[in-house]
């Protein structure tokens, strides 16, 4: 499926959720299965600055990233999406699956708080590509405004 069909298909994918961690769920799996070269997709969640594992596909992982760990907690502090070409490149990068080789983590906000990291592995070098990026914010944003609606 390309990116364009993907996020036509999204809204409706998660619309009409009631509950976050099953919108979470199937957002994750939904990426897992149309992400070409991808080992691991899925969510860390905010909880009092501690990001907890939330959803996923893939490998287990590791449970909790504080903000000041990893790609993942680089990320969260600094709000923005970061794109990691080579992961053994990263002082702080945190291995959950030695086959994962480069890594992109996006920020998914909330009333302009860190609600949850998306976080994509891959096992190439270099996976993740501008295009990705646009194509992942994107993505993103369709699953805040829908968050929107069942968040407090
Ligand atoms: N590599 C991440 C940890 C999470 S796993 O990749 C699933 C990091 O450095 O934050």
């Amino acid at each position: 499926m390309k990116y364009e069909e993907m996020l036509k298909y999204l809204p409706n994918l998660i619309e009409n959720n009631t509950y976050e961690i099953s919108m979470l769920a199937n957002f994750s799996a939904f990426l897992f299965e149309h992400l070409e070269q991808v080992n691991w997709v899925g969510f860390y969640i905010n909880i009092k600055q501690i990001l907890k594992l939330g959803p996923f596909q893939g490998k287990i992982a590791c449970t909790e990233i504080p903000f000041t760990k990893g790609v993942c907690g680089h990320c969260a502090t600094t709000q923005k999406t970061i794109m990691i070409p080579n992961v053994c490149e990263f002082k702080g990068h945190i291995a959950c699956d030695t086959q994962s080789k480069s890594e992109i983590c996006i920020p998914i906000l909330f009333k302009e708080k860190v609600y949850a990291i998306l976080d994509i592995d891959s096992p190439i070098l270099n996976r993740f590509s501008i295009d990705d990026k646009r194509f992942l914010e994107q993505a993103t944003k369709i699953l805040e405004k829908e968050l929107e609606k069942i968040l407090l």
